[in-house]
C-alpha cells in the first residue's frame, strides 16, 4: 500500500486530495499544526481512515521525526499562509511558512529518504504582472505580493534540490481553484456565501474590492489529480495547471447572482478596504504541457463552477440556519 503525507491536510486542497489517495489505496497521513482547537471540518467525514500527526512547517525537527516515523513514498506540501492580503501585513511569517517551510521540509527529505517522490504547491501568483498572456511553465515570474514573492522561493528551491541532489521534486504552478471547501475569505467563496445568505433573506449587501480582477478559476477536485499525476511520471517536472479560460470577478458575480434570480448590481457594494497594495489584473494559464504529459483536462466549466459553490451554500444554509461567521 503506498503512503503519503499531506501537509495542509485541514485545507481545501489537502482535504480534496486525501480523499482522492484514499480512494486509490493508499494510506494517508495528514500532518497538522498544533492549536488550541482543532480545524477539522473538512476532514470529518474521512478523518478515520488517515492518520493525524502532528508537525510544523517553522519546525524542522518536526518535520524529520515525522519522515523518520512515518516513511511516506510521496510528500504533498500543501501547507502555507496562502491568503495575499494577509501576507502584505504579515509578511515576514508568509516567507516562513510559504517559503523557507519549503526547505525545511525538501531538506528533511534528503536528510531522511531521498527516494521519497515530492509535491511543491506553487501558484499563479507567482506571475503577478504577467510578462506574457497566457502563462506558461517559462514566463517569467513577476510576484506582486510578499505571497507571489515567497511561492517564487518555494518554486526554485524545489527545482534546485532536484537538480542539486537528485530528488524526484514536482512543482505544480496552479492557477485559482475553488469549491463549497474554499476558505470564506477568498472572493469566489465570499460571493456565494454572500449570495446564498441574500437570497434567504439574511444578508442585503456584499462589500468587495476590485472587480475588474481577472482570474483563471478551476473546480479544485480536477486539481488534486493532477498533483498526484505528476508524481507518478518517470521524470520530476514542473507543470501549469488551468483551465485556459479567463473571468473578473464581476462576471463571477453576475453568473452568481443569475443563478438565484438575482440582479447582482443590487447587492454588490465596492470598498476601498478590499483594495490590495499591489493587483494581479490578469491570470490565463496554458495547461498545454499537463494536457500532453500528464493526460489532464479540467472537467468543470466557470459557469458550473459558480453554480456548484452557490447551489452548496444554499443547501448549507438552510440545513444548519446562520451559524457561518460573516467575513471581510
Ligand atoms: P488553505 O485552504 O489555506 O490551506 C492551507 C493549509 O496550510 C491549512 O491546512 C493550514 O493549516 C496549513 N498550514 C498553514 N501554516 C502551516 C504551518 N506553519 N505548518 C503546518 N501547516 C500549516 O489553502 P489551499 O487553497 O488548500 O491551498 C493549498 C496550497 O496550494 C497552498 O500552499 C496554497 O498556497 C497553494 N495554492 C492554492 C491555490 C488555490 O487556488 N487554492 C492555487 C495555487 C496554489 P490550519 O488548518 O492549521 O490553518
Ligand atoms: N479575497 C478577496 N476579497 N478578493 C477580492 C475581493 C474581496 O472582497 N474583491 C475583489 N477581489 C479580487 C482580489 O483583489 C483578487 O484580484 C481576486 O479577487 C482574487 O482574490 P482571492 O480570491 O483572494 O485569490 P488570489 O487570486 O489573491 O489568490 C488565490 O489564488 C492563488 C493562485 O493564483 C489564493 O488561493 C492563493 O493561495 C493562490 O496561490
Amino acid at each position: 500500500m503506498p503512503k503519503a503525507l499531506i501537509t495542509g491536510i485541514t485545507g481545501q486542497d489537502g482535504s480534496y486530495l486525501a480523499e482522492f489517495l484514499l480512494d486509490r489505496g493508499y494510506e494517508v497521513i495528514g500532518m497538522v499544526r498544533r492549536t488550541s482547537t482543532t480545524n477539522f471540518d473538512r476532514i470529518r467525514e474521512f478523518q478515520d481512515r488517515i492518520t493525524i500527526v502532528q508537525g510544523d512547517l517553522l519546525d524542522q525537527v518536526s518535520l524529520i521525526h515525522l519522515l523518520q516515523e512515518h516513511r511516506p513514498n510521496e510528500v504533498y506540501n500543501l501547507a502555507a499562509q496562502s491568503f495575499v492580503p494577509t501576507s502584505f501585513t504579515q509578511p515576514v511569517l508568509t516567507g516562513e511558512f510559504t517559503a523557507l517551510g519549503v526547505t525545511r521540509l525538501l531538506d528533511a527529505i534528503r536528510i531522511v529518504d531521498r527516494n521519497i517522490r515530492f509535491y511543491q504547491a506553487s501558484s499563479s501568483e507567482m506571475f503577478g504582472k504577467v510578462q506574457e498572456v497566457p502563462q506558461r511553465e517559462t514566463t517569467p515570474f513577476y510576484p506582486r505580493s510578499p505571497y507571489g514573492a515567497a511561492k517564487v522561493y518555494g518554486h526554485w528551491i524545489t527545482v534546485n534540490y532536484r537538480e542539486s541532489y537528485g530528488l524526484f521534486a514536482c512543482s505544480g504552478i496552479l492557477f485559482n481553484h475553488e469549491s463549497p471547501r474554499r476558505g470564506l475569505e477568498f472572493v469566489t467563496r465570499k460571493i456565494s456565501h454572500a449570495v446564498a445568505r441574500i437570497k434567504l433573506g439574511m444578508a442585503n449587501e456584499v462589500r468587495l474590492g476590485n472587480l475588474d480582477a481577472r482570474r483563471d478559476w478551476g473546480y479544485a477536485p480536477d486539481y488534486v489529480r493532477a498533483m498526484w499525476l505528476m508524481l507518478q511520471q518517470d521524470h520530476p517536472d514542473d507543470y501549469v495547471v488551468a483551465t485556459g479560460e479567463t473571468h473578473s470577478v464581476r462576471e463571477f458575480c453576475q453568473v452568481a447572482f443569475d443563478h438565484v434570480g438575482l440582479d447582482w448590481e443590487k447587492y454588490v457594494v465596492v470598498d476601498p478596504k478590499f483594495y490590495r497594495p499591489a493587483e494581479v489584473d490578469l491570470l490565463v494559464g496554458d495547461a498545454s504541457k499537463a494536457s500532453r504529459v500528464l493526460h489532464w483536462k479540467p472537467t468543470v466549466t466557470f459557469q458550473q463552477l459558480v453554480r456548484i459553490m452557490v447551489d452548496a451554500d444554499l443547501t448549507a444554509l438552510q440545513q444548519t440556519g446562520n451559524h457561518t461567521p460573516q467575513v471581510g
